[in-house]
This record gives C-alpha cells, structure tokens and sequence, in this order.
C-alpha cells in the first residue's frame, strides 16, 4: 500500500460502483484523490460543488479514514492534474467490455501525454457492474428504485432533483 493515486470522472452522481472502486484502491494505495471533472461542455444534473460534497458524504458513510481520500475538482488535462498533484497513478474502474475500448484509448492517450503518469484498472464488484450515473439518472427520474445503486447520503439528493 504506498503512493498516490487520482480517481478521476464525472461523478454525476457519485455510485455505490464508484465507491466499491475506491474501497478497493484503498487496498492498493496509501491516498486517493478524487478529482471531479470541472466540463462545462457537459451537462450535467448536479453541480461540482454539489457533486464534490456527495463524495466526501458518502466516503464518511463508507467508513473510509478521511486523512487517505481527498476530494477535488480539476480542469485541462487528466495527466497535468496528476503531475501537479505528485500522483503517478490514474485509478480508473472498469465494467462490461463495453468500457475496454474507451479506457484503452484514453490510458494510452494519457501516457502518450505522459508516460511516467501510469493508468491503473479496478474491475468493478459483480453486484455493481452495470451500474453506471447515466442509468442511475434515468432510472430515478424515471420513478424506479435506485436505493440499493447509490450511496446512502446520495439517495434524498437524486430524489429531490426530480421531485420525487
Ligand atoms: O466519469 P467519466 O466521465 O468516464 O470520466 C472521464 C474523465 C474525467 C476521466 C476524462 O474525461 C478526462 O480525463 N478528462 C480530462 C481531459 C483529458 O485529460 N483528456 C485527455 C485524456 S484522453
């Protein structure tokens, strides 16, 4: 268990998938940094800051010690991100085959970019594996029970911005 690895993403919201990532990173890396994705060119249902606090909310529900995960938002290039923030690993969760293709273009654009910053894969927990913010969205918006996807303090946040 040693170094520093960024825990990258939307996280729109933050999911029960994304936080049984982290409690696995957490076996393999002394700190995490979660760094929230600052685009404005997507849309997105919650805010930065909104999205930020559910992380920090919900890795106190997981239990995790607060000194080994940081929250964070970033901009501009993943792997100038990490340089500054003296991580040499991007820790990235990985689902179905669908994501292979997506995360291999992207972990090999990163160390073109920067081949001292390694990408680090996590294959996401069998009773979280098609769980996925987009889905979650749809689903609550939808009306459908999303209790058992999202994590605890995440739940009454969804259901709000849908009036549910
Ligand atoms: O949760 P997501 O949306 O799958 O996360 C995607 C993310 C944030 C990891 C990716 O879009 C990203 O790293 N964006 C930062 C811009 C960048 O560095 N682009 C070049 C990498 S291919």
């Amino acid at each position: 268990m040693r170094g520093i690895a960024v825990y990258p993403g939307s996280f729109d919201p933050i999911t029960k998938g994304h936080t049984t990532i982290l409690q696995s990173g957490l076996v393999a890396f002394e700190k995490i940094i979660v760094a929230v994705l600052n685009n404005d060119k997507k849309e997105a249902l919650f805010s930065v800051a909104e999205r930020m606090e559910m992380i920090r909310e919900s890795a106190a529900d997981m239990g995790a010690d607060p000194g080994r995960i940081e929250v964070d938002s970033f901009d501009g290039l993943l792997v100038g991100y990490a340089q500054r923030r003296n991580a040499r690993v991007i820790l990235r969760g990985l689902r179905a085959v669908a994501d292979f293709e997506y995360e291999l273009q992207m972990a090999n654009m990163n160390r073109h970019l920067n081949p001292e910053v390694e990408t680090v894969f996590i294959m996401a927990n069998d009773a979280y594996f098609y769980v996925a913010s987009n889905l979650v969205k749809e689903v609550a918006r939808l009306g459908g029970n999303v209790s058992d996807l999202v994590p605890v303090p995440v739940l009454p946040r969804l259901l709000a911005k849908f009036d549910k």
